[in-house]
């Protein structure tokens, strides 16, 4: 499903992701393990849109998303969570939840005064 190819990243002469082959099945819960500084969230990081690697290439389901933007990645399905959960504090969990299809109508400005109507149906089947 995910297939980590020859991947590397360097921030200058650092050498924090240095040539990661991995593959990872649908289904299957995966670990990675190492000492701090090792490169894990780097490499995290990298599968997730935040960096671009330094060499290699990253596919899903056999397609080349290397260097694809978080927010790209999410409309294919591929997210990354973090260590300290960021929620929007204000909201409440439903709420919080139902951030979550995109894309919605909601999300335009303009939308949420030109068509509220819309925008009040949609979230009401999200809901
Ligand atoms: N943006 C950055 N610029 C320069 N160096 C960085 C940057 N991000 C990470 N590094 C360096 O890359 C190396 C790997 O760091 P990384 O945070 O990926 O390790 P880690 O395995 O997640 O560590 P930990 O277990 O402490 O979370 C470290 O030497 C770190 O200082
Ligand atoms: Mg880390």
């Amino acid at each position: 499903m995910l297939h980590v190819d020859s991947v590397s990243k360097h921030f200058g002469g650092l050498k924090a992701v240095d040539n990661v082959t991995l593959e990872i099945q649908q289904g299957t819960i995966t670990g990675l393990i190492g000492p701090n500084g090792a490169g894990k969230t780097t490499l995290f990081n990298v599968i997730a849109g935040v960096y671009a690697p330094t060499s290699g290439h990253i596919y899903l389901d056999g397609e080349d998303i290397t260097g694809l933007k978080p927010h790209q990645l999410f409309a294919k399905g591929l997210i990354r969570t973090f260590q300290i959960a960021h929620e929007f504090s204000s909201l409440t969990v439903l709420e919080n939840l139902m951030m979550v299809p995109a894309p919605q109508v909601g999300e335009q400005l303009p939308s949420t005064w030109l068509q509220r109507r819309r925008v009040r149906q949609q979230e009401g089947r999200t809901r």
